[in-house]
């Protein structure tokens, strides 16, 4: 784990540089409370709105019946962030309620830039 530590922040040193390591434990620490507490309500097992699930790694991976949420190193091309960061109320998520703090969105952002990483390495079987 250590090494896995040390490799992934010298493949971000920008990134690591900004204090913990964005790595797995990172998503289930740090991303995952937030999806819970502004997303889940709306994209998880209760209600799945454009089919999306937010709950799980393989719901994220998945994406919407017709889109493609998160797109690793990429947050603005990442709807899962730029939804949320947008300045346009009309598209933003949550739709209802107050917008993402700057702190939930910077680590969002920090997450994604660093590749996403989450605790399953395989794709969802459907
Ligand atoms: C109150 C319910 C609600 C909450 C909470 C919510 N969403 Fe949504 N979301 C929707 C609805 C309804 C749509 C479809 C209509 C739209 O795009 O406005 C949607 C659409 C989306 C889409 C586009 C999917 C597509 O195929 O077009 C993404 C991405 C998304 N939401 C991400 C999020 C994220 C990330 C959060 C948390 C920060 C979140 N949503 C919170 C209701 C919600």
């Amino acid at each position: 784990m250590r090494h896995l530590a040390i490799l992934v922040a010298s493949s971000c040193i920008a990134v690591a540089a900004a204090g913990d390591a964005v790595n797995a434990d990172y998503f289930t620490s740090t991303i995952k409370p937030i999806l819970e507490a502004r997303c889940v309500e709306c994209h998880g097992p209760k209600k799945a709105k454009e089919d999306l699930r937010l709950d799980t790694p393989a719901g994220i991976r998945k994406g919407s019946h017709d889109k493609v949420v998160l797109v690793p190193g990429k947050p603005a091309e990442s709807l899962i962030y730029s939804m949320a960061a947008t300045a346009n109320k009309d598209d933003r998520m949550p739709p209802k309620g107050d917008p993402l703090t700057a702190d939930q969105l910077a680590a969002l952002k920090r997450w994604i830039e660093a590749g996403a990483p989450m605790p399953e390495a395989a794709p969802a079987a459907k």
